[in-house]
């Protein structure tokens, strides 16, 4: 028997965030201009980043450019002690910057680039060791994986049967920020459902992205039409919750925190690594989504996609409430 790979494999999308404060200009001039802050992220980069803060050994899977921003995002996962050994340098494509326009109104207006050769799409199948798969302790991906068209479309769905044949725990977070089944781009569709038989965990947003997925007059028939044996499907809906939808035909509603908002951006990421970190913890799917709701509402009230807490932090959060983790 070979030895366990033993980490939890988040594959997918890592691209740079950069947040830039619209400046005034006056007389030709600009003023007010504040600096720009260059971040990590990348919904499943940001999901490992908080995996890693709640002491799970986590590896990162996916594709960067030989550019300075991929350079960046391999240090990153380096100084959070990610296990890089299946980030792959893909010198045909590039980095995605994700720029964000702030406005007067504190509006955000997001802007990826570039719209071609995007890394994230990229993946050679070649080069990822399946022995090490097939014995991780997790794989979780996001439907956004699927945004852009390349090898990630057909490669990734394989993946997640690799792993959930060889009995891996396997989550996927839809991710395809639709609200009508019209937005749902029918490629991006056929790929998340060439992934779901492999699920065990099936997350995304109830009323939208469910929605569009399979669309049903009350969004919790959209939602059930998921649920299989083997396969619990989580609906989140920001501060109004979570629903769980278990194989044994459970439903149950799990609230979200109350907190001051400051920053949704990235919510549901660091909720799939609470959740994620939970069950590896030893913790059954409430407590789970418990778990999930508590690192995205610690999360949404203290700032952007990384802000998420270490083990003490999450303790010290649920103390806060009355409760334990
Ligand atoms: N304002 C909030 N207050 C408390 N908890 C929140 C809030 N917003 C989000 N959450 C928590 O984060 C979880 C995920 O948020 P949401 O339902 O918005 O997911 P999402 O639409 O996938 O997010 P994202 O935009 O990051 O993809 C929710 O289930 C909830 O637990
Ligand atoms: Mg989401």
């Amino acid at each position: 028997m070979p030895d366990r790979y033993s980490k939890a494999i988040v594959l997918g999308d890592a691209c740079v965030d950069m947040t830039i404060k619209l400046p005034h200009f006056k007389d030709g001039r600009m003023e007010n201009f504040e600096n720009p802050s260059l971040a990590g992220g990348g919904t499943c980069a940001n999901t490992a980043v908080a995996l890693s803060k709640l002491d799970v050994d986590t590896a990162f899977m996916g594709t960067v450019g030989q550019d300075s921003f991929g350079r960046y995002l391999i240090d990153e996962f380096e100084s959070m002690g990610i296990d890089r050994e299946f980030v792959q340098v893909d010198p045909e494509s590039d980095t995605v910057c994700c720029f964000a326009f702030l406005d007067d109104t504190g509006e955000r207006h997001i802007w990826g680039w570039p719209k071609k050769r995007q890394s994230y799409t990229q993946l050679d199948l070649s080069k990822i060791n399946l022995e090490k798969l097939k014995t991780a302790s997790w794989l979780h991906a996001s439907g956004m994986n699927y945004l852009a068209d390349g090898p990630m479309r057909t490669i990734m769905p394989y993946l997640f049967k690799v792993a959930f044949e060889a009995g891996v725990p396997t989550s996927l977070d839809l991710n395809t920020r639709t609200n009508t089944p019209e937005e749902l781009d029918p490629e991006i569709k056929k790929a998340v459902l060439a992934t779901v038989p492999y699920c065990t965990y099936f997350m995304g947003s109830a009323k939208d992205e469910f929605y569009s997925l399979y669309p049903c007059d009350d969004w919790r028939d959209s939602v059930r039409h998921f649920v299989a044996p083997g396969r619990t499907v989580v609906a989140r809906s920001g501060s109004e919750g979570s629903w769980v939808f278990t194989p044994e035909g459970e439903e149950f509603a799990v609230p979200a925190y109350k907190v001051t908002a400051v920053n949704t951006t990235g919510a549901g990421d660091s909720f799939n690594a609470g959740f994620v970190a939970g069950i590896l913890h030893g913790k059954n799917v409430k407590d789970a989504v418990r778990w999930g709701s508590a690192v995205a509402a610690y999360k949404v009230s203290h700032g952007g996609s990384r802000a998420t807490p270490d083990l003490d932090g999450l303790r010290e959060f649920f103390g806060s409430y009355g409760e334990e983790a």
